[in-house]
């Protein structure tokens, strides 16, 4: 389906930045057609818009309600007019504005083959690993340049002993005395930045490099270590090559931090507790939410423990 064209100034402005180009330029800025984008399921998102340029290139527009995902783009733009080279993880913007209407457009470029994990992020666990920790770093890096105000760590082992607590085995399996203790064991971790949004949707690969790129600021935050990748802990309940895919790329993660692996591992598996029982919740079945988060607290433990079959020891390194 073909939304109107709209195509005004900060469209050209992001048309011309895709080319590298400067203002007096007229090639660039000619936007063949523009489309409806699929997608655009999240919260904060309305329309997503396919700009195509004369020659076969294009870029993309994101409405957004984020105020966060927009002083991020401002960020990025910034520190490019400043000279300084942009962290390949992160989706390149080319202009972004306030919408008089409510809101903010941001315009970026089109990434490929985002989606398409049985395409080829099979086989990029380490490529993942590595880009998550690019991305934290950077982020870190832009708070501290921009003053940004990041969402805060989410207070994951308040909001499970709270939902938990009261929940039907509650007291049969001493939840909160288990709760307290994964929280001892990770606290001497300290949060750092997170995507917090990391798997398939939100990932692609940049045009012309392939390397991955992540996209969706929206829920940009600190976090605790692991909780990154809290969507792959899933793939330890779904089949022996998810549960692969988690344990790799989660001893990379370990690697890279130099924290051991069980609590990369611990990390993720809480965070995927705390979003099922948010998501559950919200659909209505907090019973499912709570079920759900119960077989996520059990996975930590194991990984903690290191005794769950391919896993390592806590405190020792490699897939
Ligand atoms: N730059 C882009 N290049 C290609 N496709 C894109 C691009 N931006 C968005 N898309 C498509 O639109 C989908 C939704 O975009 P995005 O993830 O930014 O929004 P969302 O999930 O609705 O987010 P939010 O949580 O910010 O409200 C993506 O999964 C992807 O399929
Ligand atoms: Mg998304």
């Amino acid at each position: 389906m073909s939304a109107p064209p709209v195509i005004d100034t900060l469209a050209r402005d992001a048309a011309r930045r895709l080319f590298g180009a400067g203002p007096e330029t007229e090639a660039p800025a000619r936007i063949a057609a523009v489309e409806a984008l699929a997608g655009g399921t999240g919260a904060s998102t309305g329309a997503l818009r396919l700009y195509r340029l004369e020659g076969g290139d294009g870029f993309v527009e994101k409405h957004t309600s984020s105020a966060l995902e927009y002083a991020l783009a401002r960020a990025q733009l910034a520190d490019t007019a400043a000279g300084l080279s942009r962290c390949p993880v992160m989706l390149r913007f080319l202009a972004a504005a306030p919408d008089p209407a409510g809101g903010y457009r941001l315009f970026m470029e089109r990434l490929e083959g985002i989606g398409d994990n049985n395409g080829w992020l099979w086989g990029a666990e380490v490529a993942l690993a590595e880009a998550a920790e690019t991305f934290s770093q950077a982020i870190a890096g832009m708070r501290q340049r921009h003053g940004l105000a990041l969402r805060p760590a989410p207070d994951v082992f308040g909001r499970l002993a709270r939902a938990l607590a009261g929940s039907e085995s509650g007291k049969e399996d001493q939840i909160g005395g288990r709760l307290a203790a994964l929280q001892a064991a990770l606290a001497g971790y300290p949060s750092r930045p997170a995507h917090n949004d990391l798997f398939w949707p939100n990932i692609g690969r940049a045009p012309g490099s392939g390397g991955l790129v992540f996209l969706d600021f929206a829920l940009v935050g600190d976090n605790q270590p692991g909780a990154d990748f809290h969507h792959f802990a899933k793939g330890l309940k779904k089949s022996a090559q998810h549960r692969a895919f988690f344990l790799a790329l989660t001893a990379r993660a370990a690697d890279l931090a130099g924290i051991p692996a069980g609590i990369i591992r611990a990390g993720a598996c809480m965070s995927a507790a705390a979003r099922a029982l948010t998501r559950e919740t919200r659909r209505g079945r907090p019973e499912a939410g709570q079920h759900q988060a119960r077989r996520f607290i059990d996975l930590a433990e194991a990984a903690l423990q290191g005794d769950g079959p391919g896993e390592k020891k806590n405190g020792e390194r490699g897939a």
